[in-house]
């Protein structure tokens, strides 16, 4: 089962009073790139893609917390409300490379994750939401390489990150070839916000 666009729109919003932060702008921004690309694929749907997009970091709704814990608590809080589809993206969206995104001993809820990842076989929207994750800043659409270096400044450099941008890019070619266009045409106003000069953003500790 899937929430209506405007019961996620609600969620995200009461979600942003729990843990307020450029989440919940970020997370708009990545519906939003979501849709308008599904809307170029001949076999997608733009309205799931959107609320998928959405709700895909609705774990943060929970406070300040890590990759794991995020997901976790998004996978948790999304089977809790009987929204699968959710619940999946909460949980794939973070792991493009699968069982290469994981050490060989996780534990507590990271190793509950690595079991899912392992055993899911990735479909389109899994695949268009690890894109989307990538191509939406708080302040609108941008290049993958400027999110990249955005994340990589704020939270450091894990010995995946290169290959996870590798598989960002295959993704990203392989919904072009669908489109037949770049997804850049798409993204209104990516040129100007991929060469804004942003404050650094970072989130508060505990
Ligand atoms: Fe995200």
């Amino acid at each position: 089962m899937l929430p209506s666009k405007e019961t996620a729109e609600k969620e995200l919003e009461i979600a942003g009073r729990l843990n307020p932060g450029p989440w919940t702008e970020h997370s708009i921004n990545v519906g939003l790139a979501a849709k308008y690309i599904a809307e170029k694929c001949p076999n997608m749907d733009a309205d799931k893609a959107y609320i998928l997009g959405v709700l895909h970091d609705i774990g943060r709704r929970a406070g300040i917390v890590t990759i794991p814990k995020h997901v976790y608590e998004g996978y948790l809080y999304s089977t809790e409300k009987g929204w699968n589809e959710v619940a999946r993206i909460s949980m794939t969206h973070s792991y493009p490379i699968k069982e290469y995104d994981f050490t060989e001993e996780v534990k507590d809820e990271e190793a509950f994750i690595k079991d899912y990842i392992v055993n899911c076989t990735y479909d389109d929207y899994d695949r268009l939401l690890q894109l989307c994750d990538s191509l939406a800043l708080a302040n609108g659409f941008c290049m993958l390489e400027k999110r990249f270096i955005d994340v990589a400044r704020r939270y450091g450099l894990w010995p995946t990150s290169v290959s996870r941008w590798n598989a960002t890019f295959e993704i990203k070619e392989y919904f072009e070839k669908q489109m037949g266009c770049s997804i850049y045409d798409v993204l209104p106003n990516v040129k100007e916000t991929t060469f804004a000069d942003v404050p650094l953003w970072k989130p508060p500790t505990k």
